[in-house]
């Protein structure tokens, strides 16, 4: 029955972010890192198959959207087949995708023709420089393209996300808020998260969603909050005086929003995790390569949503830095 999947804080999960895939054709900096000797190997990612299977179990439970991420989610060959199979699982109305962008302009056409809705892109700078900088890799004009081609394709709804970092960032506010605006697209600024494979993250290198909006502010006028359409997202977003345009804020280090938390992760070789800080793992893949049955896959599964903490301890005394680094979760 719907509605199973709470909490002992009385948060319905109703949200399955989904990673296809551990690799990624960059290297952002608060993601990966530089060189990785321990990619998992095709064997050990969930086959299609068994991804659909997960989704059917928790869609029965209650979850009705869906987002794929990575890693590069379109790094993970025939995805448009995978999106096409889970459109047709009962009880999912939402499927969403967050990618790099850059292997849009081969991929998108399909993925759209399989389903898919809703994209979030995500572009931190528009200088190569700075690009380069962040993801070690060259190119934000294949980014740039990539966001294109998905505008003239007519997806219901694209976003960008913009990762924030002090020291880096600062620049690039209002050249991306131009960007997003003359697109009529919706702009993300992201706090950054201690998820970087490097473990280098400190709290000095946030540059606090608050810092930003102050920022745009003052360069063009007040900005008007329109709320959350769904007390579940992350973001914040809020309307340009003059009605163009949308910019939210996402703020998980200055203002989290654990309290409202709806989300749980599937992982590239199929562990369930119930928050992003978690060290714990409840791996799906040993049952579904057995002859458990549905029920003994639910039990773990709601073992996993029983044992979900409050909410993550970033910035509190003690707090350290998870094993998984971002591409190994999941964005
Ligand atoms: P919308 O459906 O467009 O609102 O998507 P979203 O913002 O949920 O998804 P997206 O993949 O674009 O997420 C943007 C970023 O928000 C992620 O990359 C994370 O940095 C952050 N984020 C998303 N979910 C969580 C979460 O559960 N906890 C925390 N701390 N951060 C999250
Ligand atoms: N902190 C916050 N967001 C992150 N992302 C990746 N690493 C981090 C981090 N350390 C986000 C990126 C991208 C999405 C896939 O995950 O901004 O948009
Ligand atoms: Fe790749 Fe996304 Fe991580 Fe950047 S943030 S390295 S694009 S998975």
């Amino acid at each position: 029955a719907a509605d199973r999947l709470i909490d002992r804080f009385g948060r319905v999960h109703r949200s399955l972010r989904i990673s296809v895939i551990d690799r990624c054709n960059i290297r952002c900096f608060y993601c990966m890192p530089e060189h990785v000797d321990n990619f998992l190997p095709r064997v050990d990612l969930l086959s299609f198959d068994e991804i659909v299977r997960v989704v059917g179990l928790l869609a029965s439970a209650g979850v009705s959207k869906i987002r794929l991420t990575g890693g590069e989610p379109l790094l993970r060959p025939n995805l448009d087949a995978l999106i096409a199979r889970i459109a047709a699982v009962s009880g999912v109305d939402e499927i969403a995708l967050t990618t790099n962008g850059i292997l849009l302009p081969k991929f998108a056409t399909s993925l759209k023709a399989a389903g898919l809705q809703r994209l979030n892109i995500s572009l931190d700078t528009l200088n190569e420089a700075t690009f380069q900088r962040i993801s070690r890799r060259s190119g934000v004009d294949r980014v740039i393209a990539g966001i294109d081609h998905a505008i003239d394709l007519g997806f219901e709804q694209i976003r960008l996300n913009a990762l924030a970092i002090r020291g880096l960032t600062e620049t690039e506010i209002m050249p991306l808020a131009d960007f997003a605006r003359r697109r009529q697209l919706t702009l993300r600024f992201i706090e950054y998260m201690p998820l970087d494979a490097d473990r280098a993250w400190q709290d000095g290198d946030v540059l606090s969603g608050e810092a930003i909006r102050k920022r745009i502010e003052a360069e063009m006028g007040p900005l008007r909050e329109t709320g959350r359409d769904d007390p579940a997202q992350p973001a914040i977003d809020y309307k340009f005086a003059d009605g163009s345009g949308r910019v939210g804020f996402i703020n998980p280090v200055s203002r989290p929003f654990c309290n409202a938390c709806d989300r749980l992760r599937l992982t590239a070789e199929g562990g369930l995790r119930n928050c992003l800080f978690s060290d714990r793992n409840w791996d799906l893949r040993p049952l579904l390569r057995s002859a458990a049955s549905d029920a003994d896959l639910i039990n773990l599964i709601t073992e996993s949503v029983a044992a979900k903490e409050a909410g993550h301890l970033i910035s509190r005394p003690g707090f350290e830095q998870p094993q998984r680094a971002m591409y190994q979760i999941g964005g």
